[in-house]
């Protein structure tokens, strides 16, 4: 049976993650791994992947401790006015984090989010971070946001290739868009309005 409702995923919740946050979900589409809050008992798993060299190459954040990753995922709904929401992709068998999608840089007045995601490398390539994206993509829109924006460092091919499988358009370059390990690196900038796919 499918497991997306609150009720299931008693106790552990971060702090000011609400029930009604379950309610508001998007739906992922696969019948192995599924979309769900982010959990205090997820979090050490998430740290020690992203702080794997396979992660690491593809993204410019560098977490240390699990209590930034706490932080990072507290905007507890939508609707609370959160600048940033994000969620766990979990396998259906055994509810362990497997990933993460989210939006950040949530802009209301401008109805504009830049969409974020990370898969434990033991399940990349079986279309995950594609139907992550395509479906937050959608859920966005029935927040009523428009522009949904993406960056990726400019030699990340397989985020780059998720992008471009979730209808996003490349617009430009962004030169020496974040500092990474020391030294500046260079994002492509991708956007996906209304219309787009
Ligand atoms: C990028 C990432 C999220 C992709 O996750 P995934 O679940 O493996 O992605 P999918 O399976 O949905 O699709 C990957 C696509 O990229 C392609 N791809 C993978 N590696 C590639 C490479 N080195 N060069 C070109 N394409 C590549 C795959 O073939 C697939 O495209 P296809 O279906 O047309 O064949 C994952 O690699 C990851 O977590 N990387 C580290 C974190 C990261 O980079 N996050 C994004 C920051 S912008």
């Amino acid at each position: 049976m499918k497991r997306s409702r609150a009720d299931e995923f008693p106790g552990d919740m971060t702090a000011r993650q609400t029930k009604d946050a379950y309610s508001m979900l998007p739906t992922l589409g696969l019948d192995w791994a599924f979309l769900r809050p982010v959990k205090t008992s997820d979090l050490a798993r998430w740290l020690t992947y992203l702080q794997g060299d396979a992660v690491r190459q593809g993204i410019s954040w560098r977490p240390q401790r699990v209590d930034e990753l706490e932080e990072f995922v507290n905007a507890a709904s939508f609707e609370e006015g959160a600048r940033q929401l994000r969620f766990a992709i979990a396998l259906q068998s055994d509810d362990s984090l497997i990933g993460t999608v989210g939006l950040h840089s949530i802009v209301r007045d401008h109805r504009s989010a830049e969409i974020a995601y990370d898969i434990h490398p033991t399940h990349w390539g079986r279309g995950l971070a594609s139907a992550a994206c395509e479906a937050v993509t959608h859920w966005a829109r029935t927040k009523g946001l428009f522009r949904i924006q993406a960056t990726a460092l400019e030699d990340n091919k397989a985020s780059i290739r998720v992008l471009e499988r979730c209808g996003f358009k490349q617009e430009g370059v962004l030169r020496g868009y974040r500092w990474v390990d020391g030294a500046a690196r260079t994002s492509l900038v991708f956007s996906n309005v209304p219309g787009d796919a």
